[in-house]
């Protein structure tokens, strides 16, 4: 058998939500309910599995232009998910990291997870970071912007130390599913060298044997960072 090489860093775009729900007449608001669902699942089984570091791509800054029922649907889904699992995993010393602007959340939404990632702060576990507001151009604009005012060039070092996830290692993989593939602006300067996964299956389909997938297919890959072999 393949020897599995465990990745440092998995980021995950969830997808597929909406058309899961449809194929069982269900709301897409239900869609997204079974995909927090997949989202505890994934981040057990990561956990378990021994991955460092996970990243998620929950809401974006275009994810916006959703009808309000949906939005509104996906904003108390991640104030539930904050006020119960995320309080478990600080619990459990889950480091938890955001990224994106989290202003445009509703006030308590936005106080939520903010102490959510300060009481993690110094947890030494598994970093899980989500996504929300999050759009990968914005987070370099202001990065870069970050790094300007310093007074200092705006080296690569210096975005990187301006962005929303500084101090974190680069995804080893970036796990596209519900056969898309695209990267939809999501970790666009921390995924230059991250192994591109297809999943064809749906978000909330998502488990411990897809997380499996993932690794025995990243275990097979050569990795050169632009190198030679
Ligand atoms: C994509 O499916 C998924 C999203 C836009 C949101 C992902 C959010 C969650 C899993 C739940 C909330 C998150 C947290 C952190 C509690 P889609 O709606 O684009 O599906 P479709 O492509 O089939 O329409």
């Amino acid at each position: 058998m393949q020897d599995l090489k465990i990745p440092a860093h998995i980021a995950f775009i969830m997808d597929g939500n909406g058309r899961w729900a449809k194929r069982r007449l269900m709301p897409r608001k239900y869609g997204h309910k079974m995909g927090v669902e997949a989202l505890k699942r994934v981040i057990a089984a990561c956990e378990k599995l021994g991955i460092k570091e996970v990243s998620f791509y929950a809401l974006s800054t275009e994810n916006w232009s959703r009808p309000k029922d949906e939005i509104d649907a996906l904003l108390a889904m991640i104030k539930k998910f904050a006020d119960e699992e995320m309080k478990e995993y600080v619990d459990k010393n889950y480091r938890i990291r955001f990224m994106g602007e989290l202003h445009r959340l509703p006030q308590e939404t936005q106080n939520a997870l903010e102490s959510i990632a300060r009481a993690a702060e110094n947890n030494t576990g598994i970093v899980v970071n989500i996504g929300i507001n999050y759009g990968g151009r914005d987070e370099i604009a202001r990065a870069a912007q970050k790094a300007a005012e310093s007074g200092l060039p705006v080296t690569e070092e210096a975005i990187n130390a301006n962005l929303d996830t500084a101090g974190m290692s680069d995804p080893d993989v970036i796990v596209r599913c519900a056969g898309e593939k695209r990267l939809s602006n999501f970790m666009l300067w921390q995924c230059a060298y991250s192994e591109f996964v297809l999943i064809d299956d749906f978000w909330p389909d998502f488990n411990e044997q897809t997380v499996l997938r993932i690794i025995s297919e990243y275990s097979g890959r050569e990795r050169r960072f632009g190198g030679l072999k």
